[in-house]
C-alpha cells in the first residue's frame, strides 16, 4: 500500500508566529496517526524557521509512528540525526532566503561529498533519502552512492498545475513516471512530494512504483477549514482511489 508521511513542519510555523507552545506539533503527529498517517516527517531547518531541535526531542521521545527527519547536508544537522537515529533521513538543499524547498538536490554534481555525507547515516540504521528532480543523472548518482531512497520533487508538477500550464504539467508527469520507473530499476525505494494537493495528488498516487508520499503545507491549510484529521482522511481516500 501507498505509505502517507505527514509533514507537521506548518504546525510549528503557526506556533512560532506567536512564540506560544500551541498548536504543539506533537498534538498533530498523533492526529495524524490517529487518522491513518504511516509516518511523520519534519524538516528542521538551518534557521529553526518551524520545528526546533526540541519538537525532534520530543517526536523522538514520544511519536509511535517512523520519524522522517528532513535536512540539509551539513556536520550539524548529520551530528543531531546520528545522535536521534531516525527512522529515515531525507536530505534536501536548503538556501536560508528561500520559502520552501524549490528545487531537488545536486546529487550528480557532488557524488563523493554525498556518499561520504550520507555513509555515517546509514551505518547508524537510518534510512538515507535523497530529495531529488527527475533527471536520469541525478537518480543515477543516488543508486551510485548507496542511498536507499530517492524522494522525487513534485514541485513542478504543483505550480504547473495551479497555474494552468498542462502542457508543461503534463510534461513534469511523464518525467516524474519515467524517473520513479528508473529508480525503481535500479533498486532504490521511490518516494515523492512538495506541494501535492487533492487536486494533484491523484496521478502521482497512480505511479506503481511510489511506495510513499510526504505532504505537509496543504494539509494544514485544509484543516483550518476542516480540521487535520478530516483533510488527513481525505487525501487517503484521494491516493487509495488513484491507486485502485
Ligand atoms: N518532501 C520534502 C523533501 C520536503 O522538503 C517537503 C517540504 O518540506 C515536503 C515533502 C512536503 O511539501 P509540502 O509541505 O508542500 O506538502
Amino acid at each position: 500500500m501507498l505509505r502517507l508521511g505527514v509533514n507537521i513542519d506548518h504546525v510549528a510555523t503557526i506556533r512560532n508566529a506567536r512564540g506560544t507552545p500551541w498548536p504543539d506539533p506533537l498534538r498533530a503527529a498523533r492526529l495524524a496517526e490517529q487518522a491513518g498517517a504511516d509516518g511523520i516527517t519534519a524538516h528542521l531547518r538551518e534557521d529553526r524557521r518551524h520545528i526546533t531541535d526540541a519538537d525532534i526531542d520530543a517526536l523522538m521521545r514520544e511519536l509511535r509512528l517512523p520519524l522522517n527527519l528532513e535536512m540539509a547536508a551539513t556536520a550539524e544537522m548529520q551530528a543531531i540525526a546520528l545522535r536521534h537515529r531516525p527512522h529515515a533521513v531525507c536530505i534536501v538543499p536548503e538556501k536560508r532566503e528561500e520559502r520552501t524547498t524549490e528545487g531537488g538536490l545536486d546529487v550528480a554534481g557532488q557524488e563523493t561529498r554525498m556518499a561520504d555525507f550520507i555513509a555515517p547515516l546509514r551505518d547508524a540504521g537510518s534510512r538515507v533519502s535523497l530529495f531529488i528532480g527527475h533527471e536520469p543523472a541525478q537518480i543515477q548518482a543516488a543508486a551510485r552512492i548507496g542511498a536507499a531512497v530517492v524522494e522525487l520533487h513534485t514541485g513542478a508538477y504543483c505550480d504547473f498545475d495551479t497555474e494552468g500550464d498542462t502542457a508543461r504539467r503534463d510534461a513534469e508527469l511523464t518525467g516524474l513516471r519515467d524517473g520513479a520507473a528508473l529508480a525503481a530499476d535500479l533498486g532504490l525505494e521511490v518516494h515523492a512530494g512538495h506541494g501535492l494537493t487533492f487536486a494533484t495528488v491523484g496521478p502521482i498516487a497512480a505511479i506503481p512504483q511510489i511506495a510513499e508520499l510526504n505532504i505537509g503545507h496543504f494539509l494544514i491549510a485544509e484543516s483550518v477549514f476542516t480540521g487535520l484529521d478530516q483533510a488527513i482522511r481525505q487525501m487517503r481516500r484521494c491516493m487509495d482511489e488513484a491507486r485502485s
